[in-house]
């Protein structure tokens, strides 16, 4: 029967918010097609023809190509950390826009909990262990087959209070933030790719940080970092030297800031800029920061909520083909590094 659907609750998603002029211009027009798309769809439905499959995200952010290409399960994204603070409501906003969505995390039973209110699936995960990383990756190849969109929201950050000396909170650091996420997308960078294959178009996201600002470091080494000729060799090997500078307490003569945190984000931005590069027009790979967020990483002091935060990485996952990529989001809006 030919029935008027709903306004797809992405798109009520895009319309609440004022700020996001650029979102709106940009998604508007793909939504309003995906509800006539919608309709097109139930018209053919009650010709008998059961090949439609839009849903409100894959509809509205994939375009005729998707139903040109057939049936196709929904995209699937995977939310590391979602079990709270940004992570989670990232997963749920992802999941209100009609995607099937994997929250990765490192503990089972905040895992669990989490799915269950979320109404998702989990995955156990802990980006800071390979072997962790490389059963993840593996469970995702035999049970889910596929992934669109990942959202590398995971991360660490050691309190003002730690009593850890500073040289001995760059370890972990670095090892969570720049080289766990890292070696995770590196590893499923494959199963990102074979969407892009079966017009799933798929989705880089790094939550980085404003904290990760090119500025923090010296006029020549932002030259390195923000090099379009810039390697994994040779991001690998800057980070390696912050690290050997700090061992060494001259990283400050080096050039270097004085955040293990900022500069993890620093090199996590300078990843997806290189990623971006690498994939060319076949991935969106972009960077956001979700804002001073009231989440136990801030230790609830944040202005603003790790739901309105969380949009930030949402607008990137949801990219439409014309979206950026190597990008640096703030504030729902392109920024500079
Ligand atoms: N909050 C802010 O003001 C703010 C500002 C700028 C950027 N950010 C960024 O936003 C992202 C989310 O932060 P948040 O504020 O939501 O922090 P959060 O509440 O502390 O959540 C961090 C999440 O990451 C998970 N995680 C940490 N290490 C992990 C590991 N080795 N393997 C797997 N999961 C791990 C945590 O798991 P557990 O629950 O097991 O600890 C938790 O789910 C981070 O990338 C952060 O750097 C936050």
């Amino acid at each position: 029967m030919l029935a008027l659907k709903p306004i797809p609750r992405a798109l009520r998603f895009f319309a609440a918010s004022p700020p996001r002029r650029w979102a709106r211009a940009q998604f508007v027009p793909l939504l309003l097609l995906a509800s006539a798309g919608n309709l097109f769809a139930d018209a053919l439905g009650s010709l008998g023809s059961p090949r439609w499959h839009w849903t409100a995200a894959t509809g509205a952010f994939c375009g005729g190509a998707m139903a040109e290409a057939g049936p196709r399960s929904e995209r699937l994204a995977v939310v590391t950390g979602g079990n709270k603070g940004v992570g989670y409501f990232a997963a749920q906003q992802l999941l209100g826009a009609g995607l099937q969505v994997v929250i990765a995390c490192r503990s089972e039973a905040l895992a669990k909990e989490a799915a269950a209110r979320l109404g998702c699936e989990y995955e156990l995960l802990d980006i800071s262990h390979s072997p962790s990383i490389e059963a993840f990756a593996k469970t995702l190849e035999s049970k889910y087959g596929r992934l669109d969109v990942l959202v590398n929201n995971a991360a660490i950050a050691f309190k003002a209070s730690d009593p850890t000396p500073f040289a001995g909170q760059t370890g972990p650091t670095l090892k969570t933030n720049f080289f766990g996420t890292a070696e995770l997308t590196d590893r499923l960078l494959p199963l990102l790719r074979a969407s892009a294959a079966s017009g799933g178009q798929p989705r880089l996201v790094n939550v980085a940080s404003m904290a990760g600002a090119l500025r923090q470091v010296s006029p020549q080494l932002q030259q390195q970092f923000s090099s379009p000729a810039l390697d994994r060799a040779g991001l690998d090997a800057l980070v390696r030297k912050f690290a050997a500078d700090v061992r060494a307490e001259r990283h400050k003569q080096e050039g270097w800031g004085n955040s293990n945190y900022g500069f993890s984000k620093l090199a996590v931005i300078a990843y997806t800029k290189l990623v971006a590069r690498e994939e060319g027009t076949g991935m969106r790979v972009n960077a956001c920061c979700p804002g001073y967020c009231k989440t136990d990483m801030s230790n609830n002091r944040g202005g603003q909520s790790p739901e309105v935060g969380a949009r930030n990485a949402v607008l990137l996952a949801l990219l439409p083909d014309s979206g950026p990529s190597g990008a640096f989001f703030q504030n729902e809006a392109n920024s500079a590094w």
